[in-house]
């Protein structure tokens, strides 16, 4: 690593709060199993002990799946005299520290779910006011992970999320070993007309804790009666689509949860259930299964222990994939592996089998090496060695190719290359050959795929010797040739999701009819909130 890109690591890494326990307490995503999606309010004893049963026998939890976590419901109605809650007698007639027990006898770890709220989302007993005493409770069961949820809260500002949520932060990190801690806050300011509340959120929520669900749940295995007209592939499409917004904030030790994987939802094709499998691998997300598991047919067990894919999720470097194009038919994503291998993830949206055919360029390979890589398809563990482009071939609807490339002798060097996309909007910063700029839907041309190397500027691969400049207050935005002392051509990115100008210090916007201008930094202003290629930038 250069001494540049340590210098930017330790800078980020103090900002996410290191020295917090939080950071070290769950150095890859969750993997396991929640109850919701199948069960609802019928979990019991009996449904966990079989289901622990099934994950060894099934050779889940040799794969890594070593969580067991109850969702709602597991409670009385009442609190005890002395305030604590109490687990339902009838659903856990040897209650909860024997099943915890019971769970790190086989190899797991028994999880539990809480609401920072007044009551659950259904209606159970919820932790305001009851933090230290429900923090305590549960670690004496011998719990190590809590998903609080945030239904029912005193009020729905984002700064009650915060100080609530803060709240439980300091609670479970005094414990003598502190819980992992899923964060459900973000979820309650998804989809708004003015996303600052939800990018907030987003902002503190990996300083608290080790996950956050960011948006709505993954539908329920019989949503159709509820829900007809969502599909379940809709519903992976969705919360995919939330995630990649969010890459910035993913480093180790942090996830962003896009929710479960529903593996036995009526609905889904299989191609449909491995695409959701391989994408929530690309990003790193938690892997939990909430599907009835004895159940599961030999075709969904064998890719949900696919190692190929498991060890993309919980690479070491802990990155979300981010978009490299995406045309309406062909998202393409990629990111760095540890050891210097490099992702390529080919998710065909569209309806029909089909090819699609990925150029070094875009994954940020220069042109210029001629040297073989080898390359591995994830699905079929099948090698070939390719020089300058991957083909994903008859990508079946729906589906996703995933590919680890790997080099023969020195490792990848990669420029972050892939779109710039405002958040809010989704439309792509789209360079045009007369030198403007503008936000344009998405169409994954060479307008639209930009390269940022680590001297701060950005280049589109139409043509990458002119750089994107920054003219000054309300503005336009314009390529011109690029020149290494030009200041206006020099862009930090930040957490936040702005790119600033180091000339101007102001923020790369998308303004009236959507040009493109810098204007000053707003805070977590819709205009402003913008991904860029590699998740978090280390320049
Ligand atoms: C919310 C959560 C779900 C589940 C239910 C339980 O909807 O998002 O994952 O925990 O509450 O009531």
């Amino acid at each position: 690593m250069s001494p540049l890109r340590t210098a930017l690591l330790v800078l980020l890494v103090a900002y996410s709060g290191a020295s917090d326990a939080a950071q070290v307490l769950l150095p890859r995503p969750p993997m396991g199993y929640n109850d919701w999606s199948v069960t609802f309010c019928a979990l019991n004893e009996t449904l966990f002990t079989k289901t622990a049963e099934a994950m060894i026998s099934l050779g889940l939890q040799k794969a890594g799946y070593n969580r067991l976590n109850l969702d709602d419901c597991w409670p009385l109605g009442e609190r005890a005299a002395n305030g604590s809650l109490q687990w339902d007698p009838e659903k856990f007639p040897h209650g909860l520290p024997w099943l915890a027990k019971y769970m790190n006898d086989r190899g797991f770890s028994l999880g539990i779910y809480s609401d920072a709220g007044n009551k659950t989302c259904g209606g159970y007993p919820g932790s305001f006011g009851y933090e230290e005493i429900d923090a305590a409770t549960f670690s004496s069961w011998g719990i190590d992970y809590l998903k609080l949820d945030g239904c029912n809260m005193p009020d729905t500002s984002e700064t009650t999320y915060q100080k609530v949520y803060g709240h439980w932060h300091e609670v479970l990190n005094k414990l003598p070993q502190p819980l992992i801690f899923s964060e459900s806050a973000p979820a309650y300011f998804a989809e708004a007309d003015n996303l600052s509340d939800w990018y907030s959120v987003m902002d503190w929520v990996p300083q608290y804790g080790q996950l956050a669900r960011h948006s709505r749940d993954t539908l329920v295995w019989n949503s159709t009666l509820y829900w007809p007209d969502i599909t379940g592939w809709d519903s992976i499409m969705f919360n995919y689509g939330q995630e990649v917004r969010l890459a910035r904030y993913q480093r180790p030790g942090y996830y962003n949860d896009p929710d479960f994987l529903n593996v036995d939802h009526a609905n889904y094709t299989i191609h449909e259930k491995r695409s959701h499998f391989a994408l929530w691998s690309s990003l790193s997300a938690p892997l939990i299964i909430s599907a009835y598991i004895p159940a599961l047919t030999p075709e969904e067990v064998g890719y949900l222990t696919n190692l190929d894919l498991i060890a993309v999720d919980q690479d070491p470097l802990g990155l979300q994939a981010t978009l490299v194009s995406q045309d309406g038919t062909w998202d393409v994503l990629t990111k760095d592996l540890a050891g210097g291998d490099r992702l390529i993830t080919v998710l065909n949206r569209g309806n029909w089998s089909a090819s699609h055919t990925v150029p070094f360029s875009r994954i940020g390979i220069s042109s210029s090496h001629t040297v073989p890589y080898r390359l591995k398809d994830l699905w079929s563990g099948q090698f070939s060695h390719v020089s300058n482009e991957i083909t994903a071939t008859d990508v079946p609807p729906h589906g996703t190719a995933v590919f680890r490339l790997s080099s023969l002798n020195t490792p990848i060097e990669i420029i972050p290359t892939g779109m710039i996309f405002n958040t809010y909007s989704l439309n792509c910063l789209t360079s045009s050959a007369k030198g403007s700029t503008s936000w344009a839907p998405c169409d994954a041309g060479d307008a639209q795929v930009w390269q940022t190397p680590e001297d701060g500027t950005v280049r589109s691969l139409l043509d990458t010797s002119k750089c994107l400049t920054d003219s000054g207050a309300h503005a336009p935005v314009y390529i011109s040739s690029c020149d290494r002392h030009n200041p206006q051509q020099v862009w930090k990115y930040s957490v936040t999701g702005n790119l600033r100008s180091s000339l101007s210090g102001l923020c790369l916007t998308e303004g009236i009819y959507n040009a493109t201008t810098s204007t000053k930094c707003g805070w977590e202003t819709n205009a402003q909130v913008i991904a860029l290629p590699g998740g978090i930038k280390l320049w």
